[in-house]
């Protein structure tokens, strides 16, 4: 893999003016462990995030030179931290696979595959930014099909993704965890029938699964009185990349 794409120069983050970015590497992984280890004990409920069966072998598959993982430190501090994975076609635990993606469309994928933000530290928008960042990233690799796993209990992150422009592609199981997997194309080819729609409660996992697999992408988050909803349309065939033509009828 090249050098990875410079980050933003320390004070960009308006929010947190004195933090900086930097890729991390093998020598941070007892501080990412540590941050993460902080995260685990904290979350409001098991299901929000569940630990990696073999953290090494995560942070080796999403940090340089295999993937990228994105730190925010405070002076020495690691406050939060963000993963790419650049997954080979047909590999072990491709997303593209769990979505039913054609192999000849997964080298084009990108796993964004984790992010933490310490609790002290959360409220300013990091997550935001550092998906802005790794879809960067990913489209410099010529990887424009971004896809995310998140729990359905975590309206938060789920939030942070739809606000970013990507949608519920799947919901199902994974490894015996109740999961979406959230897509972004990056060369913006998806196309929706805003006029065939539904909304479905966000918990509701039987609905959620059926909308997926019967062609409905997730597209937004409506809040209706108290509750939140999820707003699924109907796909429609993506839009020819610039240059193809369609095919005769
Ligand atoms: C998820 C996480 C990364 C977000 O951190 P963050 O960047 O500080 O996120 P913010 O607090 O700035 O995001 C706030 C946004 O989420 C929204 N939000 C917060 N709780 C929400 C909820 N229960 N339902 C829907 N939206 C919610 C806020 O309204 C806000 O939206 P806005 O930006 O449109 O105003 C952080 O909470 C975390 O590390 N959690 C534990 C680990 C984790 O779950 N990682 C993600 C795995 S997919």
């Amino acid at each position: 893999m090249n050098l990875p794409p410079a980050f933003p120069a320390p004070g960009i983050l308006a929010q947190l003016p004195s933090a900086t970015l930097r890729a991390l590497t093998p020598a941070d992984f007892a501080a990412w462990m540590q941050l993460r280890n902080e995260v685990l004990a904290g979350l409001a409920h098991p299901d929000l995030y569940v630990r990696e069966a073999d953290e090494a072998a995560f942070f080796a598959q999403n940090s340089l030179p295999r993937g990228e993982c994105i730190g925010v430190f405070l002076g020495e501090e690691l406050v939060a931290y963000a993963m790419l994975g650049m997954p080979a076609a047909g590999e072990d635990g491709h997303l593209g696979a769990v979505v039913g993606m054609p192999t000849g469309r997964q080298a084009g994928v990108a796993h964004l595959a984790s992010c933490m933000v310490r609790a002290p530290w959360r409220g300013n928008k990091l997550q935001a930014l550092l998906l802005r960042l790794r879809c960067a990233v990913a489209q410099a690799y010529d990887r424009p099909l971004c896809l995310a796993v998140v729990s359905l209990h975590n309206a938060a992150s789920r939030h942070n993704l739809l606000a970013h422009g990507m949608w519920i592609e799947w919901t199902g199981v994974i490894d015996g965890l109740r999961r979406h997997v959230l897509q972004i194309d990056l060369l913006g080819r998806q196309r929706w029938d805003l006029q065939d729609s539904r909304l479905i409660a966000g918990d509701d996992f039987a609905q959620l699964c059926a909308a997926a697999a019967s062609g409905y992408g997730g597209v937004a988050e409506v809040v209706d009185g108290g509750r939140r909803m999820l707003r699924f349309a109907r796909r429609l065939p993506d839009a020819m990349p610039p240059g193809h033509c369609a095919p005769p009828l």
